[in-house]
C-alpha cells in the first residue's frame, strides 16, 4: 500500500490534497475534515496521543490514522463521538493514495 504524506492544513495553499488525478465527485477536502473533526484534540493547542494535524505526521502515524479511522472496535475509532461520513473518509483514503470505499 502504496500512502502519501498528509500535507498540513495551514501549510501550502496550493497543495490541493482532494485534488488527486481523479478527485472523487463531491469530496471535501482533507483540511476542511481535519479541522472539523480532529484538530480540537489534535492540532497544536491540543495533541493528544502525540498528533498534531496542523503539522506533517510520520508514515507510522499516518498508518495509525488509517486504522484508527475504519476499525470497528468503538473505543479506538476517530474521532471518539460522531462518526466520518463516507464523504469524509473518502477524502482521507484520497490524501493517503487508498483506494476510495
Ligand atoms: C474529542 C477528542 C478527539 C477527537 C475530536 C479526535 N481524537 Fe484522535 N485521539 C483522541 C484521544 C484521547 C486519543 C488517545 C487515546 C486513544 O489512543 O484512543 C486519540 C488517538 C488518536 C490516534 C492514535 C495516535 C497514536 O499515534 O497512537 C489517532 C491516529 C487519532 N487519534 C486520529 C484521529 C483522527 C483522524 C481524528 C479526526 C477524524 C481524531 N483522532 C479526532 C481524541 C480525539
Amino acid at each position: 500500500m502504496k500512502v502519501e504524506p498528509i500535507t498540513q492544513p495551514s501549510g501550502n495553499p496550493d497543495f490541493n490534497l482532494t485534488g488527486g488525478p481523479q478527485a472523487i465527485k463531491g469530496a471535501v477536502n482533507i483540511s476542511d475534515v481535519l479541522k472539523n473533526k480532529c484538530v480540537t484534540c489534535h492540532g497544536s493547542q491540543k495533541q493528544t496521543g502525540g498528533l498534531n494535524f496542523e503539522t506533517p505526521i510520520s508514515d507510522a502515524q499516518q498508518a495509525s490514522v488509517l486504522e484508527r479511522i475504519t476499525t470497528k472496535d468503538a473505543t479506538r475509532r476517530m474521532p471518539p463521538k460522531g462518526e466520518l461520513t463516507v464523504t469524509e473518509l473518502n477524502a482521507f483514503f484520497q490524501a493517503m493514495g487508498v483506494p476510495a470505499k
